[in-house]
């Protein structure tokens, strides 16, 4: 289920204020006029002073995240036991998976929708680049890096209204798996040169990162800021990634602040639909997740915010009452029908279908932060009995990445340093046997 549309008029109010920036932007044609310069924004909690000081991998996944998966799997210990049972069954994780694309054009969003071979393809290199972390087997290898190189070099052209919806999802789960292939498995992009070339970075630049700067309202914002902050990572763009930190905590449209009641945990959409107000806390997490990767933890900002407002959703699904604020509502929210005056019970409950946001909040606070979160755990314990947030056959296309019990999964109670000597290419050898662009003899 796709719970991101339509948000149309989201990004009206800004593109008003960046109207002047507006500038031509490189050599790809029919690219959208939705971008401008980077803003440079104060450095902050979070901020980074210089290119080295970013952490590879590290998005979704350090190396010592992909480590744990891998010994978990490896040591048949749970939950990655039975989670990479049903994870390796997925036809996403296949070798032989036949990819559907490359496309010059996609389009997203008061068109024909053309763009499930790019959904599709790009859950096949993100499960792939997986397989292959953990089998080290070569055939998967070979299925992510070409998939990543055949879009990378001839997808030109993103349109349509929610373009950005379908660069901050897909879009962002691709540079994950460019960012694990890269930095471990030591691919080399086809295309790759400074000026003028035609590979991923290129198109993640020109057509990615420049056109989610223009961020919009709620949780359609939010997609925008975590897609941002995985951009500039793998694209080693400081100013970049300064800008999506600070709007992850500044913008009080699209930031945290903007998307939940500070006291209550209340959602911005919470009066809209319950697949809105789930997506936005799975977003959000998932952007906390990726400053997690880069050494800095958001996940208690505002006194855990993102908790409180995963327990306040968890609650209203699970079928309590919840007190609710009118006055805390979305940006733009006439544009959508609201305000509203109380929750909405649209798509209210948990089906095998709701927005596969529970693993992540779950493992990140229940388990290894040990904080107490009765609802979400109840939440992540109704949906498991509904069969967990990772079937085969059911991860794709979606909002968010599925698989929580594999990727998102922690044992125990802990701090799990992130191994940061993994900045620096060392001239590891390169290719599928090879030890990646870590420091290696
Ligand atoms: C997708 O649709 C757009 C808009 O109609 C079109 O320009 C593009 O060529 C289509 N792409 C494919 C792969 O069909
Ligand atoms: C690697 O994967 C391929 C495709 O799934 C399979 O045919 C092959 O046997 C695997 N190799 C090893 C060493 O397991
Ligand atoms: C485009 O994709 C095809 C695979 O379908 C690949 O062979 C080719 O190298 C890619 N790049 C260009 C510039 O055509
Ligand atoms: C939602 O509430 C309205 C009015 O209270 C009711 O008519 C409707 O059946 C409810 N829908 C669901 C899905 O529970
Ligand atoms: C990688 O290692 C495997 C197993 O040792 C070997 O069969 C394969 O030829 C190697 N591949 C490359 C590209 O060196």
């Amino acid at each position: 289920m796709i719970l991101t549309q339509p948000h149309f008029a989201c990004v009206a109010a800004a593109i008003g204020l960046l109207i002047h920036f507006v500038v031509a932007t490189g050599p790809l044609n029919g690219l959208p006029v939705l971008n401008g310069p980077v803003p440079v924004v104060p450095l902050g909690l979070g901020s980074k002073k210089r290119v080295g000081e970013f952490i590879h991998p590290g998005i979704w996944h350090t190396h010592d995240d992909l480590e744990r998966i891998r010994l978990g799997v490896g040591n048949g210990q749970e939950p990655w036991k039975s989670a990479f049972e049903k994870f390796s069954l997925d036809s996403f994780s296949q070798a032989s998976y036949v990819m559907q694309g490359p496309k010059s054009i996609i389009c997203r969003g008061g068109c024909n929708n053309n763009y499930t071979t790019f959904s599709n393809d790009v859950h096949a290199a993100y499960q792939n680049a997986l397989m292959w972390y953990i089998t080290k087997n070569e055939s998967h290898w070979d299925r992510s890096t070409t998939i990543l190189d055949a879009w990378g070099t001839n997808l030109t052209s993103i349109i349509g209204t929610d373009t950005s919806l379908l660069v901050g999802l897909e879009g962002d789960m691709f540079a994950n798996a460019a960012e694990i292939m890269r930095w471990e498995g030591g691919w080399v992009e086809a295309g790759a040169k400074a000026s003028g070339g035609s590979g991923f970075s290129n198109q993640l630049y020109w057509l990615f990162a420049r056109q989610s700067i223009i961020i919009g309202q709620a949780n359609y914002g939010m997609v925008s800021i975590k897609a941002l902050l995985s951009f500039a990572i793998y694209l080693d763009d400081v100013t970049l990634y300064n800008y999506a930190v600070h709007a992850f905590q500044n913008d009080l449209c699209a930031g945290i602040y903007g998307n939940f009641h500070p006291e209550t945990g209340q959602g911005a959409e919470t009066g809209r639909d319950q697949g809105h107000a789930q997506g936005a806390l799975g977003w959000t997490a998932e952007a906390a997740r990726i400053m997690q990767s880069q050494g800095t933890d958001v996940y208690s900002l505002g006194d855990n915010l993102l908790l409180k407002a995963a327990e306040y959703t968890a609650k209203y699904n699970l079928g309590y009452d919840v007190p609710y604020d009118p006055k805390f509502y979305r940006c733009e929210a006439v544009l959508i029908n609201g305000p509203w005056a109380m929750p909405s019970n649209i798509s209210r409950g948990a089906v095998q279908s709701t927005p596969k946001v529970w693993d992540i909040l779950y493992y990140q606070y229940v388990i290894k932060r040990g904080l107490r979160a009765p609802y979400t755990t109840k939440m992540k314990l109704t949906i498991n009995d509904l069969g967990g947030e990772g079937s085969p056959g059911t991860s794709s296309p979606d909002d968010h990445p599925s698989w929580g019990d594999l990727i998102w999964s922690y044992d125990k109670k802990g701090q799990f340093i992130n191994d940061d000597g993994r900045t620096i290419w060392g001239g590891g050898a390169i290719g599928p046997n090879g030890t990646g662009m870590i420091n290696s003899a």
